[in-house]
């Protein structure tokens, strides 16, 4: 087990919460999540879903605009962004609580489908965390994972960031672009991908995917079913 992070995440103050929660809020990072959730609705019309490392509940926001009917569950190691979440999610019904993905109360096969945006990098036990999935998901449905990799080109994504921001303000030009920095510096690369997913219960029962949200060449869709 390496310290990637989640750590941090445990005794992240009140104030880092809100000041991510804020840059969350930007028009680009909205329409980011609006681009997950029309993935995530495909996958699912009623049922269970979980959202791991949900932070500040916002995608499930999302998920709920375009299909109240799902059941929505969030789940993220940080006391503070579950407060948050629950401030944000106020008038909508979700099941938000504190803990890490590598040991939840969920039942066994319980979730119709699991997401997780931008998370899946900082877990200290990433196979622990894939084998928990596995116990909590359904036979034959789906977890989709949506996280960085470092096979971009440098170039395109300074001048995509440039265009995405060019309405924001100059703190939030340069607060974001760090942000990124430092997440892009911390994932994985697919290969180490492979070899974690191989190392879990999903061994052989996954695809990885290249795709652009709000047009930034960084990120993949991790797709892991149970058999
Ligand atoms: C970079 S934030 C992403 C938040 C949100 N998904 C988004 O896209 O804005 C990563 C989140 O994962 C949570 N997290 C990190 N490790 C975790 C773990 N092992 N189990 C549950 N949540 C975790 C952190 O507390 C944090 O809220």
């Amino acid at each position: 087990m390496s310290n990637r992070g989640e750590s941090s995440f445990v005794k992240l103050p009140k104030f880092a919460a809100k000041q991510y929660d804020k840059m969350m809020q930007l028009e680009p990072m909205r329409e980011q999540r609006v681009q997950i959730a029309e993935i995530l609705i495909l996958q699912i019309n009623e049922g269970t879903l979980l959202d791991i490392g949900t932070g500040h509940g916002r995608l499930l926001i999302e998920i709920n605009k375009l299909n109240p009917k799902i059941e929505l569950y969030g789940l993220d190691i940080s006391q503070k962004m579950i407060d948050l979440a629950k401030a944000n999610l106020k008038n909508i019904n979700a099941n938000l609580q504190t803990g890490n993905i590598t040991s939840t109360n969920y039942g066994n096969d319980y979730f119709d489908l699991v997401t997780c945006t931008g998370s899946f990098y900082l877990w200290d036990a990433p196979v622990e965390g894939l084998n928990e999935i596995h116990r909590i998901l359904k036979t034959k449905k789906t977890a989709i994972l949506f996280e960085s990799h470092k096979e971009y080109n440098e170039s395109n994504l300074k001048e995509q960031i440039k265009r995405n921001l060019a309405r924001e303000g100059f703190i939030n030009r340069k607060l974001v672009p760090r942000f990124l920095k430092k997440q892009l510096k911390m994932t994985y690369d697919i290969k180490e991908l492979e070899e974690i997913i191989n190392s879990s219960l999903f061994k052989n029962h996954y695809s990885i995917q290249k795709i652009t949200l709000v047009n930034l060449p960084i990120w993949l869709k991790i797709e892991i079913k149970k058999e």
